[in-house]
């Protein structure tokens, strides 16, 4: 969703910006602007629609642009179409306040009515524009930019993360947040903000993280913070700990296919770290064994791929641990009145730790009295901060909108949390206990073998690549599996898929099986394999061309009914989606690279969705 980058400094700004906001990119955008104060108090605003470097053309790189503060934008639309007018920033009638803004503001009709009672004229759809007028209004009245930003916070309602520059304030501008994300970053002799550290990991690892209701006036040498009550506080410094170069391509063509390839290792630093003696230990865990052992039921919240983690997850856990676990799309679970309460352990599952469902179905759950456990990947992220306890995922920066390494390890993650309760509440045996940790330790090295040739999937890519509808079917696990390779394959070839349990086919979505269509048939759950293949010979009686997924196990016996078979290798089966996975999101990427498609910015979509 959309981006914000500001700087202070010495140097020339716009270059920075766009630096900045090209980091951005990957977040999924449709217009992008600057905004730069000039030495002459003039604030000079360049924006427009379409990908960022037709605004870099336009000025040049940055150089055209002069000036050392400035605040950067790049727009994901929600109020008015993708177009130069409605690109942020927004500058007031007057001329002296720009503002970028992320997030949505909720009453803006109303504040807008009250400005036009007062004589203002909007140029934009947007609700920016009304929040960048309302400040210039304060701003005639009392001649302070920061006491009108305060003015403004206390009548705006919504989500906001907020950059604010006043011509006639060169010497700093402001920051606000509520409900999306915002850090500062502090550099040698200038500072910046940044909607994710991505934008400005080139110029400082030294940051804080904004928390609701803040405001920071930021200026070259130090940063003010204000909290909402609008009295001054000082804020803790973070350091980030990943390298640049994790945020780059490093040779491959595309951030998603460097991902996929990145699993092995980030499933090294997230699970392995995690192991002590043979056992998993989970240091900062908060939750003991007696509260383990009272939990009555388990929530497991997410959006999208993270959801489809708590799918694999509700099968797994619910086997280890013998109690009712219960997966939520997040965007629902906040309106359905769950019936969660203080025994309830809700786990809450999200690669950005930024997606507004997850983090207003956290605070829903939070506020029933229910312990949170989240599973997230960028540190310091909202939801990370709101949780009661949280696990990171060790990915390293994910950048690609689909995502890969960070469900690969989600999912991990998931189980070893499923194999430390079990223990502690002995549902799971000493002896399985050390099965699946033997598996674990091997499934690294088993995904490096499977990625070491994707020769087949290429080919099999190149089979379909043209087909215009398919289905991904399976039970149990491979169920589960199916909606992520199905997710994968929409997403960024843009062509139509379903997932189905395969049982369900029959029920009515059967009738959509045809000569040619393609049918994705997962058969890697070995306890059901005879059912798989029972589904397979339905669909092909049917005139369905099916390209199957199994375990090397079971290849031999899928071969004699299926002339296209992908073979994983075999694990203990809580880990066989991890493997599964991996030729369905390989298939994905290369049937999207015959389509000729935007990989790693898939058209409508953004990495972090931080609007509702
Ligand atoms: O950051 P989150 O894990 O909370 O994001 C949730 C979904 O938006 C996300 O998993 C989305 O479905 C993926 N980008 C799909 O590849």
């Amino acid at each position: 969703m959309c981006g914000i980058v500001g700087f202070i400094g010495t140097e020339q700004a716009a270059p920075i910006l766009l630096d900045g906001l090209q980091r951005l990119e990957y977040r999924g955008y449709d217009s992008a602007g600057i905004a730069v104060l000039s030495g002459e108090r003039e604030l000079q605003v360049k924006k427009s629609k379409g990908r960022l470097k037709v605004l870099s053309d336009i000025i040049n790189g940055g150089k055209s642009v002069e000036g050392t503060i400035g605040i950067g934008h790049t727009r994901w639309a929600t109020h008015g179409e993708p177009n130069d007018i409605n690109a942020h920033p927004h500058l007031s009638g007057n001329g002296k306040i720009a503002v970028v803004h992320n997030g949505i503001i909720e009453n803006y009709v109303e504040l807008r009515d009250f400005l036009r009672s007062k004589g203002y004229e909007f140029r934009s759809e947007t609700d920016t524009e009304v929040v960048t007028q309302l400040i210039a209004y304060y701003y005639e009245e009392c001649g302070s930019c920061l006491e009108a930003v305060f003015r403004v916070l206390r009548r705006i309602e919504g989500a906001y993360a907020l950059g604010i520059l006043c011509a006639d304030e060169p010497e700093h501008f402001i920051a606000a947040r509520k409900d999306a994300p915002l850090l500062i970053g502090y550099g040698e002799g200038c500072n910046f903000i940044a909607s994710d550290v991505t934008a400005i990991i080139k110029h400082t690892r030294d940051v804080s993280y904004m928390e609701d209701g803040e405001v920071a006036v930021v200026s070259k040498d130090g940063v003010e913070f204000y909290n909402s009550l609008e009295q001054p506080i000082t804020k803790e410094h973070h350091t980030i700990d990943w390298d640049v170069s994790a945020a780059e391509k490093g040779g491959y063509a595309h951030f998603m296919l460097k991902e996929i390839m990145e699993q092995p290792e980030a499933i090294r630093k997230t699970a392995f770290s995690r192991i002590k003696d043979n056992r998993v230990f989970f240091e900062d865990l908060k939750i003991d064994a007696d509260y383990i052992s009272s939990i009555n039921k388990i929530y497991i919240v997410a959006c999208g791929s993270s959801y489809h983690v708590g799918v694999v997850g509700k099968y797994n856990l619910e086997r280890m641990l013998r109690k009712p676990v219960e997966v939520c799309l997040a965007s629902e679970f906040r309106y359905c009145d769950p019936l969660v309460d203080p025994r309830s352990l809700v786990i809450v599952i999200s690669q950005s730790g930024e997606t507004l469902d997850t983090m207003a179905a956290l605070r829903e759950a939070k506020a029933l009295g229910a312990h949170i456990l989240s599973i997230v990947n960028v540190v310091g992220s909202s939801i990370a901060r709101e949780s009661d306890d949280v696990l990171y995922t060790w990915a390293g920066p994910e950048i690609a909108v689909a995502t890969t390494k960070a469900y690969s390890t989600q999912l991990v993650l998931l189980n070893m949390l499923g194999l430390y309760f079990g223990d502690i509440l002995g549902t799971v045996s000493q002896e399985e206990y050390a099965c699946i940790m033997n598996e674990l330790l091997r499934l690294p090295a088993k995904m490096e073998q499977m990625l070491e040739n994707t020769e087949d999937i290429k080919h099999f890519a190149s089979n379909y690549f043209n087909h215009d509808s398919v289905f991904f079917i399976g039970r149990n696990l491979d169920y589960a599996m199916g909606l992520e390779g199905s997710l994968k394959l929409k997403e960024i070839s843009y062509i139509h898929s379903e997932a189905y349990a395969s049982g369900e086919l029959k029920h009515g979505t059967i009738s959509l099986i045809e000569d040619g269509t393609l049918v994705v048939a997962l058969g890697t759950y070995s306890a059901l394999f005879d059912k798989a293949m029972s589904n397979v010979v339905e669909v092909q009686a049917r005139g369905a061309d099916v390209l199957a997924v199994t375990t090397e196990s079971h290849a031999a016996e899928m071969r004699k009914t299926v002339g296209n078979v992908i073979a994983v290798p075999n694990t203990h089966t809580i880990f066989q989606p991890s493997l599964g996975v991996v030729p369905l999101q390989l298939f994905a990427y290369y049937v999207a690279l015959l389509r000729g498609c935007d990989i790693d910015k898939p058209r409508n979509l953004a990495k972090s969705v931080t609007v509702e």
